[in-house]
């Protein structure tokens, strides 16, 4: 077992050491943060041990194991276990990432989970992103249009649809607006990567008629500017998208309609 260390001055504390799974040759340790809302104790860290034997590459096969056989209050969200959904977005091993799509192989040593960072956290690895989608929706992540709707449907060129590309894939899982340290200082008013990145994929959609608002929306000192392409947020996108890009290109918009 390796001795668990926490940071200095933390409320953390060492949490439970469940045991060992019996006749098991093949374990893998993990430290995972705990919280509940509900027993009035600080956050721990509980020490659990998973047979590699009888479990899935996936963190969130691990999860899932020590949630069905070991500790049934272990409590994250999860739902397509494909990437897709992006409910499984947690800090692992450091790295904002998504459980189903981080295998156990990349990791060396003990396995190091704990929710995304700087959130308020409901419970366990589940924090809550409430501010978070509030802030998506502000951007209005839909067609805003004033001409009337053709017979059929809005259409779009090959050119004009490849534009989205590297955009519509964000699956909102919300790893890079938790690793930007903007985000973290001042995520009550700066809409870090996620929303921006939506913002930028209907301000450039060629059907959009609301470019003007859109970009109106944004000109100001702390919703976009806050951003200092620190880059945190390109370097841990599970789906590989570049948020910091799509920033940038807001902001040349934003020069370009006062030339
Ligand atoms: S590039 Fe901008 S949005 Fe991305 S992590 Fe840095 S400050 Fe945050
Ligand atoms: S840009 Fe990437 S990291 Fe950010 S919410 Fe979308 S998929 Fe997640
Ligand atoms: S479970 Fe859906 S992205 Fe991981």
């Amino acid at each position: 077992m390796v001795q668990l260390t926490l940071p200095k001055n933390s409320r953390m504390t060492t949490g439970k050491t469940w045991p060992k799974p019996a006749g098991a040759t093949n374990v893998r340790e993990f430290h995972i943060y705990r919280w509940n809302p509900d027993d009035g104790k600080n956050p721990a860290v509980d020490t659990y041990f998973v047979d590699l034997d009888t479990c899935g590459p996936m963190i969130l096969d691990a999860l899932i194991k020590i949630k069905n056989e070991i500790d049934p209050t272990l409590t994250f969200r999860r739902s397509c276990r494909e990437g897709i959904c992006g409910s499984c977005a947690m800090n692992i091993d450091g790295i904002n990432t998504l459980a189903c799509t981080y295998g156990m192989a990349e990791i060396n040593g003990v396995v190091k989970i704990y929710p995304l960072p700087h959130m308020p956290v409901v419970k366990d690895l589940i924090p809550d992103l409430t501010h978070f989608y509030a802030q998506h929706a502000s951007v209005k992540p839909w067609l805003e249009t004033d001409t009337p709707a053709p017979a059929k449907e809005w259409k779009q060129s090959v050119e004009d649809r490849s534009k989205l590309d590297g955009l519509y894939e964000c699956i909102m899982c919300a790893c890079c607006s938790t690793s930007c340290p903007s985000y973290w200082w001042n995520g009550d008013r700066y809409l870090g990567p996620a929303a921006l990145l939506h913002a930028y994929r209907w301000i450039i959609d060629s059907r959009d008629e609301g470019t003007g608002e859109r970009l109106d929306d944004l000109e100001d000192p702390f919703k976009l500017y806050r951003c200092h392409t620190i880059m945190n947020c390109a370097k841990t996108c599970p789906k590989g998208l570049n948020p910091a890009l799509a920033i940038s290109q807001i902001k040349k918009l934003m020069v370009e309609r006062t030339l």
